[in-house]
């Protein structure tokens, strides 16, 4: 802070406790919010909300934690408030994740601002499932992430004289020739989560939605022993020919980054990798295409965020949530931060038009029921996906599993409810 910086908030402090009053700023509504966005664009897309809070008088202590998915920044979160020091929000995933802070009294209802907002008729009532216990509203929806798209370079495709794929015959062939044509066919990630985008993506685009539902809502191990799963599993397991020794030094933004500059042809990632082609300027449909699956939609895979602000009796503290469940609900905020995080607005009464042409599939397909599939996380216990992702990542790096092993292995995995 520079001197007169410091010159002017001692005069304003002077001001204010001469005139008896204090201003909202420095009554202090101040949010100290853990999150895991720490890539350019998701870094961009929590400025939207800081500032909104700022501007509203609040002040913002940024907590954000390095890793996609989120593992560390919910560790990080929860130590905090066994150990009696919470964060005034934390970020989570909509599902089942809520299911242990519930428990354990770890966070605030919030039914009273969630009334106030008329959240319930503004968003999609899994996702109203999601945020409710026992009638009570908990958690706060800040985005809807389509989890299942395939993100290409057109520059690669052109260089290697292809089009996206359209059916499943032409997808090992598309890859051939980004190969031949010296690009890394697929740009893959370190993560299991990461492995899991692309698995999923499998899942549905050749899966197709009844067999995602009946594995991940059902865990109907019939249709895990299926032959639709099998040839899920041996998709997956022959895509493991078009990665690069690279892959298991990169996070999930770092591949998308090789996408971006042409180096690969494509990413299996969920749409906030979108958030980074358009953090690049980049151009829907000009510069990448992008696609929920290879050939005719067979459903939209959705999920998102939430923040869950924590249980306290503080006054101060209280103030400082109430601003920011507001904010981060508000229908401005709700526009602003989806488009720039790359994903679309939880509530269905705000101007969307602005959305890129990509969102506007997204939109579309969530228009109709019938498309929208709820992710695996409303489903299924953090300790079942933590599961399925470690297996995911050791098949990916051990050619020698079988399809038999692994199919016994989730199994096993989803058993962990
Ligand atoms: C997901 C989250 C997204 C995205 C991604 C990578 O868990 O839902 O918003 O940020 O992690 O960090």
């Amino acid at each position: 802070m520079s001197f007169f910086a410091i010159r002017s908030a001692t005069g304003l402090l002077a001001a204010a406790l001469l005139a008896g009053v204090a201003t909202s700023a420095l009554a202090g509504e101040k949010a100290e919010v853990i999150h895991w966005w720490t890539s350019g664009s998701e870094a961009a897309a929590v400025k939207v909300i800081a500032n909104a809070y700022i501007k509203a008088g609040g002040e913002w202590i940024d907590n954000a934690i390095a890793g996609g998915g989120g593992d560390n920044a919910r560790s990080v979160g929860i130590n905090r408030i066994v150990g009696g020091n919470p964060p005034t929000a934390m970020q989570i995933v909509p599902g089942k994740q809520l299911d242990e802070f519930v428990a354990n009294g770890y966070v605030r209802d919030i039914s009273a601002l969630a009334a106030a907002g008329n959240w319930k008729a503004a968003i999609p009532a899994l996702l109203w499932d999601s945020i409710t216990r026992d009638g009570k509203v908990y958690g706060v929806p800040i985005d809807l992430h389509g989890q299942t798209w395939s993100w290409w370079s057109i520059p690669a495709l052109k260089k290697a004289g292809v089009d996206v794929p359209k059916t499943w015959d032409e997808f090992f062939p598309t890859l051939d020739k980004l190969k031949a044509a010296g690009i890394i066919p697929i740009a893959v990630s370190r993560d299991g989560w990461t492995i899991d985008s692309m698995w999923r993506f499998l899942m549905i685009s050749k899966g197709g939605t009844d067999l995602f539902r009946k594995v991940y809502i059902d865990h109907d191990v019939n249709a895990m022993k299926s032959a639709a799963f099998r040839d899920v599993v041996e998709t997956l397991f022959k895509m493991r020919a078009y990665s690069d020794p690279g892959a298991s030094a990169r996070n999930w933004n770092d591949s998308t980054a090789l996408v971006i500059n042409n180096t690969a042809g494509v990413q299996f990632m969920g749409d906030w990798a979108k958030g980074e082609f358009l953090n690049a300027h980049k151009q829907p449909m000009v510069d990448f295409a992008c696609t929920p699956a290879i050939g005719p939609n067979q459903g939209y895979v959705f999920g998102g965020d939430m923040f869950i602000v924590t249980a306290t009796k503080d006054p101060a503290m209280l103030k400082s949530q109430d601003l920011l469940v507001n904010t981060m609900m508000s229908k401005d905020i709700q526009v602003a931060f989806n488009l720039v995080k790359g994903s679309i607005p939880v509530r269905g009464d705000v101007d969307v038009s602005k959305v890129d042409p990509c969102g506007q599939i997204g939109l579309k397909l969530m228009a109709n029921p019938a498309n929208q599939v709820g992710d695996r996380d409303f489903y299924n216990s953090p300790d079942a996906i933590g599961a399925i992702q470690d297996l995911l990542a050791t098949s990916w790096s051990k050619p020698d599993t079988s399809v038999d092993t692994f199919v016994a292995k989730f199994a096993e995995a989803l058993s962990r409810q």
